[in-house]
């Protein structure tokens, strides 16, 4: 069976400290010995971007490059065919090709596929089930990534070696997990002027959970808690790593004593598809923003978000300029662990 990388719930612990000592390995420069230098030498992978991205599309593309291979960016809709989903429809309108092909076609062509398509904010119970991702994961033939839909596990790989870095844990033989552990963790809601996707947040619990950390997850009102796969996918977490997980409405109490902030918008899912009822509540929130006077609650907490962020609405230019600011090697980390995901799947791991 073709392995996929489509969120780190589906890799072991031991699949993803690997992963992330090998992204270690290439962001000191060293290739993890010189068969591993160029695994992509003659290979290919296929962007396929639905959405919109800066550090995504660079970091594949540069990061393929690097390992010897080749990118292709296809935009379906744009420079690339309107593509059809669902089985069994009468293909009458937009779209001009079906999954089954597409996939398929790619697979010939490509060693690897990623895939960014998030959701289309009308009914969550459609978006769930993350079907453009789980189409090319079930017609392909090659490795599919998931360069974001409805989770980002390479953004959740970034923020753990970020996090890594951070408690100084890239000696030789430490993982993450032994230098994360029973660290306090807090996601927190931030507003923003529209209704974003739940993926980083859905994946921020996810690899928290997973590293051991006692997490907070800060939001306005129980609306804004998330789904419950990855409410559920957390408390499994807990329950085989230790940690903790707590649900808080209160700022204060969440950012006392906290050694990690992790910022993020997103829409309250009952609201799902009427962001005109949601939109009054979430203006109610915007005292969420990360500031100095929060941040003072730490225990001098390192700070990051997985940007885009929008300074001064999600997080004050105080807080982005200062030390506790790691957002920008967490987002360097997305070229050195997509590197590391990519050369495991070239190998054939996992
Ligand atoms: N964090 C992230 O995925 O950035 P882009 O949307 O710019 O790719």
């Amino acid at each position: 069976m073709t392995r996929h990388f489509l969120n780190t719930q589906d890799w072991t612990r031991a699949e993803l400290d690997a992963v992330l000592a090998q992204a270690a390995r290439f962001k000191r420069g060293l290739a993890g010995g010189a068969s591993n230098g160029r695994p992509l030498e003659g290979k290919s992978i296929a962007l396929v971007f639905f959405n919109p991205s800066l550090r995504t599309r660079t970091s594949f593309e540069i990061g393929a490059f690097q390992l010897g291979g080749h990118a292709v960016v296809l935009q379906p809709g744009k420079d690339a065919w309107p593509i059809e989903f669902d089985l069994g429809t009468v293909m009458d309108g937009e779209a001009e090709e079906h999954i089954a092909e597409v996939a398929r076609v790619l697979s010939r062509y490509v060693d690897m596929i990623g895939v960014r398509a998030f959701p289309k904010f009308v009914d969550w119970s459609l978006d769930r089930q993350d079907r453009v991702l789980q189409g090319f994961a079930k017609y392909a033939t090659v490795p599919v990534i998931n360069m974001e839909t409805i989770t980002h596990p390479c953004q959740e790989l970034a923020h753990a070696m970020a996090l890594q870095e951070r408690f100084g844990g890239t000696d030789p033989g430490s993982s993450p997990e032994q230098v994360l552990r029973g660290k306090k963790y807090v996601l927190t809601w931030t507003y923003h002027p529209k209704a974003l996707n739940t993926a980083v947040a859905n994946s921020a619990l996810t690899i928290a959970t997973r590293m051991g950390m006692d997490v907070t997850l800060l939001c306005p009102t129980p609306e804004y808690v998330l789904d419950e796969r990855y409410m559920d996918w957390a408390r499994a977490n807990v329950a085989e790593q230790g940690g903790s997980l707590t649900v808080s409405h209160d700022i204060e109490s969440a950012y006392s004593g906290a050694d990690v902030v992790y910022a993020k918008s997103w829409g309250a899912l009952p609201y799902f598809g009427d962001w005109e009822r949601e939109k009054p509540i979430r203006e109610r929130y915007r005292h969420f923003i990360v500031d100095e006077a929060k941040m003072a609650l730490t225990r001098n907490a390192a700070f990051s978000h997985c940007l885009p962020l929008r300074r001064n609405v999600k997080a004050t230019d105080a807080v982005m300029d200062s030390p506790a600011c790691i957002a920008i090697g967490e987002a360097e980390n997305r070229l050195h662990v997509q590197k590391a995901v990519m050369a495991a799947l070239a190998r054939g791991d996992g």
